[in-house]
């Protein structure tokens, strides 16, 4: 059968997801991959969770939990997830919460209630590529915003507000995905303040927050939030395990009920499963424990390829970020006609070593002078062998 005149308009000239594709090329075992955002094999807590799910399975409730749930969430779930989210100032109810099935799911459901085809989102630049992905398969327009050492530059936010009268504003505060970066205290109420006075809706999306090395944590920008303008989102792909799917949304109650309408639409809810586990590791108190083994190994890979950075890399030509947490470092060549894209194939095949290029994480097309390296999933040996062949390649070839 003939499939190319019968795509749907949304997904027809769609490309899948960079680092996906990435993904397929990378199944070869001796290429070390800088490229996913995984956590580290290894530490994953599977002894609690084995644990936890037998309890479950094994228990009074376990019919319970292998019955359809409601959309809104596992109820204790709800609650714990909530306090959880309480740990950066997030101020709600359970009404103004939602179970979703990672961090995801929850952009997702934000942009199938809010985005019509042509609507504006603005981002950072460079963010999240998921982002842009999803808001494209609603056909909606991405414009980005410049961004300073200390993450959005305030005065180009409001600027972009007033030029393309935004539906939503989506940030990363802690550690983004892709540059590390950290959100100042001042940025975070300068952006609650703007929003709230154009009426932009704020997706704040905090997956990595509790990955943090150094610095004191910061309140999330929904703590800030008077006018209810501010969604907050956060996940346990990062600090417990991203194949249980798990996630929560909090936010205005009717925003919430329409993310709820969304959801039924899409998967009913979230496995109940994975939300009896999740909540029994929060309320069992496993989380901080789990966070204080983890902390420490992604820190010590942090410094492994930052330090090698310093040792390999064409620093006369290329700066990098120096993350205080989550799991990428973000290098920028100085010269714009640097093309990351277009050496990547040779690069892979000449070092057995992968980057991701940084063109997929900017809403505009054709910037390719950048690249985003993941610490989280290679060892350090991996770390320094890797980063000394990337940087003998791009001062090779670049
Ligand atoms: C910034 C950001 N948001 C959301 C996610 C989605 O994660 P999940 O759906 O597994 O919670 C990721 C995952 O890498 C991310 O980096």
């Amino acid at each position: 059968m003939e499939f190319e005149e019968m795509w749907s308009d949304r997904l027809k000239s769609l490309k899948g997801n960079a680092i996906r594709e990435i993904f397929k090329l990378l199944a070869n075992p001796n290429v070390v991959s800088f490229a996913g955002g995984f956590p580290t094999l290894g530490l994953l807590p599977k002894k609690e969770i084995s644990a936890i799910a037998n309890e479950i399975l094994t228990g009074e409730d376990a019919e319970k939990i292998l019955q359809y749930g409601g959309t809104e969430g596992y109820s204790p779930l709800l609650e714990s997830g909530l306090n959880y989210a309480k740990r950066f100032g997030v101020q709600g109810e359970i009404k103004n919460t939602l179970v979703i099935s990672g961090g995801q799911q929850g952009i997702d459901l934000m942009f199938k209630a809010f985005i019509n085809k042509g609507d504006v989102v603005l981002v950072e630049n460079p963010t999240y590529l998921a982002c842009l992905h999803i808001l494209k398969t609603y056909e909606g327009v991405a414009v980005g915003v410049d961004s300073d050492e200390d993450g959005i530059n305030i005065e180009d936010l409001e600027n972009k507000i007033k030029t393309y009268r935004p539906k939503i504003f989506y940030v990363v505060a802690d550690f983004s995905n892709p540059t590390g970066k950290t959100l100042s205290l001042e940025k975070r109420k300068a952006i609650c303040e703007i929003t709230a006075k154009y009426g932009v809706i704020v997706i704040e999306d905090n997956p990595y927050g509790e990955i943090r090395f150094s610095g004191e944590k910061l309140p999330s920008i929904k703590s800030f939030d008077k006018t209810g303008n501010v969604v907050y989102v956060t996940s346990f792909s990062k600090t417990i395990a991203p194949g249980l799917r798990t996630g929560i949304a909090v936010g205005d109650e009717r925003i919430i009920r329409k993310m709820t309408i969304g959801k039924q639409a899409v998967d009913v809810h979230t496995s109940n499963l994975s939300q009896a586990i999740v909540d029994l590791y929060l309320r069992r108190g496993l989380l901080q424990p789990h966070l204080k083994e983890i902390i420490p190994v992604y820190k010590s890979k942090k410094e492994a390829m930052y330090g090698a950075i310093q040792k390999y890399m064409p620093l006369d030509r290329v700066k990098f970020t120096n993350p205080d947490g989550g799991l990428f470092i973000w290098g920028e060549f100085f010269d714009k006609s640097v093309d990351l894209d277009k050496c990547f194939m040779d690069c892979v095949t000449k070092t057995d070593t992968a980057y991701v290029s940084g063109s997929s994480f900017f809403a505009k097309e054709g910037i390719t002078n950048c690249l985003r390296l993941n610490y989280s999933n290679a060892s350090i040996e991996q770390i320094e062998n890797g980063i000394k062949k990337l940087g003998n390649y791009f001062k090779e070839n670049l």
